[in-house]
């Protein structure tokens, strides 16, 4: 009996330390660059979509996690102001696009805007900061209508469908809203993880989410 027991204690403690050593599992794969990590889904999830549309809409969508985030968004706005923080709040000072997004000539971006994050001021950095062109205003545009404009060349700056893709995936300007500074939500998943999103939407032939 008291055999028994001890043996009931034994598989007990089995049970009850199995899930800790997998949740301590899971939360070591999430510090790494898994693609699912942090927030976005990988293209592998999406292959049970059989419709090569319909599947390539749905990974437009996922991406559109990113695309529509404020990080994004701030920098291609409707209009000519920029806006800031997790809240879209329009820029302050007041500043406007100027000549080629780079700001009225007595108050260019790089006056304030640095080559890199300021933190102790809050101000974001890059070395080529400067505000998207008007036909990539994203601000309070569908995701489908985001989707037409990024795929077109008349609008994105003369890119194909490969030139587009290596754009969001390695550009170090798109690259920025994963390391944000300060007081800012990175945007989700890794600009990799976005990247293989991006490039699943394009081999699957670009289809674009409704509305
Ligand atoms: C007079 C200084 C100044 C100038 C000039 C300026 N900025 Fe800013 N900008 C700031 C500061 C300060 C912040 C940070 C505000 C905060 O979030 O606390 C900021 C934040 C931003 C953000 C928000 C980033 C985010 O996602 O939160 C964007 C986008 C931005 N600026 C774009 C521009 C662009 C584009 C120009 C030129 C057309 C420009 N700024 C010119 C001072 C300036
Ligand atoms: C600091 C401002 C800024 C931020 C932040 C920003 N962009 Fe842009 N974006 C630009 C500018 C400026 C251009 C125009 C091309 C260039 O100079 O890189 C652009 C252009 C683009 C284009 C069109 C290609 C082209 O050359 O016209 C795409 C696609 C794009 N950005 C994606 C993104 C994505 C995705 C994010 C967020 C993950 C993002 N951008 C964040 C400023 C920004």
């Amino acid at each position: 009996m008291s055999m028994r027991k001890s043996h009931l204690l034994a598989a007990t403690a089995i049970l009850l330390t199995a899930p800790v050593a997998l949740v301590v599992a899971a939360a070591t794969a999430a510090d790494t660059d898994q693609p699912a990590a942090r927030g976005l889904k990988a293209p592998a999830d999406f292959a049970s979509v059989a419709d090569m549309s319909a599947r390539s809409a749905a990974l437009f969508t996922e991406a559109g996690k990113v695309i529509q985030h404020a990080r994004c968004v701030n920098c291609h706005p409707a209009g000519d102001v920029p806006r800031q923080g997790d809240v879209r709040r329009r820029h302050e000072p007041h500043v406007v696009r100027g000549d080629g997004g780079m700001g009225a000539p007595g108050l260019r971006c790089t006056t304030c805007h640095g080559e890199q994050n300021f933190d102790a001021g809050r101000v974001p950095g890059h070395p080529r900061w400067h505000l998207a062109p008007a036909e990539v205003a994203w601000e309070g545009k569908s995701l489908g209508n985001i989707c037409r404009e990024v795929k077109d060349p008349a609008r994105n700056g003369g890119m194909d469908l490969p030139k587009l893709v290596r754009h969001m995936a390695e550009d170090d300007l798109v690259g920025w809203a994963w390391t944000p500074g300060a007081g800012r939500e990175p945007a989700p998943g890794t600009q990799k993880a976005f990247g293989a999103l991006i490039q699943a939407w394009a081999d699957s032939g670009a289809a674009c989410p409704e509305p």
